[in-house]
């Protein structure tokens, strides 16, 4: 039966997120690659399954070959599975970064395209990258906060946040329950006369109520089996109109990162997050995904913002 063949054909959640992809676009065996995380040798296997049963195709032009999904050719039963598995498909992380990851490589491939390079908004791009480096705005942008707020870096790991606001405010102080991270953050500190580093628990933490203006909670909050206590907590030593953010993964489908890494949650949802910010103390809550870096191999981040509510 032609449909038992196709189940085989779809059986890997890879194969079912390389057809989503390529039922909206054409894309290489590159552009997979970057999307999917995955070596291209892998993509490869898993185009040659899927072609192999009549659920792509793929055309040469110039150098490249692009691959897209033979939508208009499937057989009757091929016709009639696809939408079930695309309704399943569509709604898990993995599909969601995929199509976080996809918007940044077509960015790129447009900016790519000669047209643009000819042009002098292509040149520019390309000579400031040159020049002065991929990102150069994101540190000096942090010369609009205001340099006489009181930061607390919770979670602060090895210091990298601390180190990056520290010229910018009156003070930083970076926290974490990690020896090991804490004389790393030490050491990356030393030099900052106004960083100060402290032991202790994000559920506890080592400040007085209302000492801090404004926290940030940097790729932590997956790490804590019960994240709205440590956001309570959190809302504990920042002042009344203070502001938190919290920068973490949008939910996502590596399991593995749990044993590598210690992770409890797979990434928040925005309306997860929307609510653990909410129920914590915080008002005013923003949640925007961050750009995806197509040469980045983790998931895609989204970064929170909340204003400590006056009354609790
Ligand atoms: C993935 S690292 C992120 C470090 C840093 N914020 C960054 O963005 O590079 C997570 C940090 O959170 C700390 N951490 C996790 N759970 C904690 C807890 N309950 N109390 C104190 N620190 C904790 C770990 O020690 C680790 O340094």
């Amino acid at each position: 039966m032609a449909i038992l063949e196709h189940l085989t054909a779809l059986s890997d959640p890879v194969r079912c997120r390389v057809l989503l992809l390529l039922e909206r676009h054409e894309l290489t065996v590159t552009d997979l690659g970057a999307v999917l995380q995955m070596p291209q040798s892998s993509v490869s296997r898993h185009l040659k399954t899927l072609s192999d049963d009549g659920w792509v195709v793929s055309r040469r032009d110039g150098t490249s070959r692009f691959y897209s999904m033979a939508s208009e050719h499937l057989d009757p039963s091929a016709g009639r599975l696809w939408p079930l598995i695309r309704e399943e498909v569509t709604h898990t992380g993995a599909a969601g970064q995929d199509r976080r990851r996809l918007d940044a490589v077509l960015a790129r491939r447009r900016a790519k395209s000669e047209r643009f390079f000819a042009s002098a908004a292509g040149d520019w791009d390309r000579l400031r990258t040159e020049l002065f480096g991929a990102g150069v705005h994101a540190g000096a942008l942090l010369g609009l906060l205001d340099p006489a707020l009181v930061v607390g870096d919770l979670g602060c790991g090895t210091g990298e946040v601390s180190e990056a606001l520290a010229p910018h405010v009156a003070r930083v102080v970076a926290v974490d329950g990690s020896g090991e991270m804490l004389e790393a953050a030490r050491e990356r500190l030393g030099a900052t006369d106004n960083a100060e580093v402290r032991q202790g628990d994000l559920a506890n933490l080592p400040l007085r109520d209302g000492e801090l203006d404004a926290a940030v909670l940097s790729l932590v909050l997956h790490h804590a089996p019960a994240p709205g206590d440590v956001l309570a907590e959190a809302a504990r030593v920042i002042r009344p109109g203070g502001r938190v953010l919290v920068v973490d993964m949008l939910p996502h489908e590596r399991q593995e990162y749990r044993q590598q890494m210690g992770h409890v949650w797979l990434g928040f949802s925005e309306s997860q997050m929307q609510r653990l910010l909410g129920a914590a103390g915080f008002d005013r809550v923003r949640i925007r995904p961050l750009p995806v870096d197509p040469a980045a191999r983790g998931p895609a981040l989204c970064a929170a913002t909340g204003i400590r509510q006056d009354v609790r």
